[in-house]
């Protein structure tokens, strides 16, 4: 006998992603395995205690792979384990030269990072051009994390700020950096960033944190320190990443690369609502030029600027709604797995 191995998640419990994760990964496994009806001896499916709304056996049925016996069973709950997940063995016998080659689509992924191939999506962009609400939706519903590399800067800028040294002062902030201890930590599937040991999560969003940020990422010394650290993190898990230079400089060789963008009075009306909802109260002409400011400042910088790579799709939201956004950014991952 024979197991072929093959494991997905779904974004949502519903009918038709279930159906739809099914023939995709049961496709990919004949594909793969060049693999004949009747060559097969049985599916059997586990589900994660997430899924209710469909079975995968009557999935499969419907889809085709009607010719063996099919089953499915939920799985025990582990704390921490992969949502939504959909595993599959399939019941074989390949002759002694054919090796079972194992699926992971998706989410899953991250089970097997020996044999799938880690999932990063770079998503660029100006301030305010929506990424951050567009990566959050994008690892939700591939099941992966989400990496705000802007963050990392602005704790950088909020440090410096702490020790009162100006931020557009290259050499200060350079020798600033030894004393710099940024991590990045998950708890619930969010982002923290972690300042010295402190949760700055909520500091680092403070209007005076942004030009801070911005300043101090124009020197390479923070610049080489902080694409170190996110190179190593997408080095080893599938995540959205989403920044100004993640295309360009910090993952050149990603497969899905989108630059999102905006007119800057739309994206000043985002941010204005944005700090409103949080009851900082800003100037809407002021956090206009402060974007305009940014912009320039981040495109214009020499080193690593805010930049579209060349092979990145660019998606203007201006006129879009998050859905818009969201399905366009899918359509081209769909078309390139
Ligand atoms: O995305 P954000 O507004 O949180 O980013 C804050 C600043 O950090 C931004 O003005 C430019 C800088 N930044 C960068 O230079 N490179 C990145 N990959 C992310 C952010």
């Amino acid at each position: 006998m024979t197991i072929i191995r093959g494991a997905t998640t779904v974004a949502q419990d519903n009918k038709e992603e279930i159906s739809f994760a099914v023939k995709e990964l049961l496709d990919e496994v004949f594909a793969l395995n060049d693999l004949q009806k009747d060559e097969v001896k049985g599916f059997v499916f586990s589900l994660t205690t997430d899924i209710h709304s469909y079975h995968p056996a009557k999935a499969a049925r419907e889809c085709g792979y009607d010719f063996a016996p099919l089953f499915a069973a939920i799985e025990p709950e582990i704390n921490g384990g992969l949502k939504l997940c959909i595993r599959l063995m399939l019941l074989t016998e390949l002759s002694d030269d054919r090796k079972a080659k194992h699926v992971y689509q998706k989410g899953a992924k991250n089970l097997r990072k020996d044999i799938s191939e880690i999932l990063n999506i770079a998503l660029d962009g100006p301030a305010g051009s929506g990424k951050s609400t567009v990566a959050k939706i994008l690892a939700k519903d591939y099941n992966i994390l989400y990496l705000d590399t802007g963050a990392m800067y602005r704790a950088c800028g909020l440090k410096a700020l702490r020790l009162g040294i100006d931020t557009k002062d290259c050499e200060k902030v350079t020798e600033m950096l030894p004393l710099l201890d940024v991590k990045v930590e998950y708890k619930d599937g969010k982002q923290h960033t972690i300042l010295d040991g402190e949760d700055v999560s909520l500091a680092i969003r403070e209007n005076a944190v942004s030009m801070a940020a911005s300043n101090v990422s124009a020197h390479p010394a923070v610049r080489i320190k902080m694409v170190e650290m996110q190179r190593e993190i997408a080095g080893n898990m599938s995540c959205v990443l989403d920044g100004r230079d993640i295309g360009s400089t910090v993952l050149p060789n990603a497969k899905y690369k989108f630059f999102i963008t905006a007119d800057s009075k739309v994206r000043a009306m985002r941010r204005f609502k944005e700090l409103q909802a949080r009851g900082e109260t800003v100037d809407f002409d002021k956090l206009h030029e402060e974007i305009k400011a940014r912009d320039k400042q981040d495109s214009e910088r020499e080193f690593s600027p805010l930049k579209c790579a060349d092979d990145a799709v660019v998606v203007d939201t201006s006129t879009m709604d998050i859905d818009e956004v969201i399905s366009t950014i899918k359509k081209h991952i769909q078309s390139k797995i």
